[in-house]
């Protein structure tokens, strides 16, 4: 399997939630009401997978590894513009998380906010999953070896591997945080 592999199957499965939000947007729209449990996993789905995993693994070696390389000027700009992206999402995401601790706390008009974000980060992800799979990603393959492809492949296992002991020791230390916060 080429290094691109996994990114593109998990493309897949950020694409399964895109169609999940757009269709929860709906019944939030339907309803006005925030269904909490679900912006809860959302946010999760976000942060765990499609950014701390996915886009972890496109920075943090894929990318890096292509940093190296004499990219030709048009794959370098379009690196460029997918890590801002990233950002970007990033950005948008804690706006969304804002809104909806605003709302719970009885800001009725953050509710607007909520929405606005969960549709800019439905419009976003198709064309940035786009951009990737059709535009970056194969024609990327070419600056590496088979070897190569094969050391980024494992990196990325290894990887994935941690990231679960690094997502529950986090969240040990923020709860032991809040535990010191509470008892001082
Ligand atoms: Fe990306
Ligand atoms: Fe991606």
């Amino acid at each position: 399997m080429m290094p691109i592999g996994p990114l593109m199957i998990e493309h897949r499965l950020i694409e399964r939630m895109i169609d999940v939000m757009q269709g929860q947007l709906s019944v939030i729209e339907k309803e006005k009401k925030l269904d909490f449990e679900f912006l809860e996993m959302a946010v999760d789905f976000i942060r765990t997978y499609a950014d701390r995993c996915h886009h972890g693994k496109e920075e943090d070696i894929l990318f890096r590894e292509l940093g190296i390389k004499q990219l030709k000027d048009e794959h370098r700009h379009t690196m460029e513009e997918l890590v801002e992206e990233h950002r970007w999402a990033r950005k948008m995401t804690a706006r969304l998380v804002e809104a909806n601790r605003k709302y719970i706390q009885g800001d009725g008009d953050a509710m607007s906010t909520v929405t606005e974000c969960i549709r800019s980060l439905i419009q976003f992800y198709p064309k940035h999953i786009e951009k990737e799979d059709k535009h970056f990603f194969i024609p990327c393959m070419n600056y590496f070896t088979e070897s190569e492809q094969q050391v980024i492949l494992r990196e990325e296992w290894e990887f994935d591997k941690n990231l679960i002991h690094e997502k529950y020791r986090s969240i040990i230390i923020m709860a032991e945080k809040e535990l010191t916060s509470r008892t001082l």
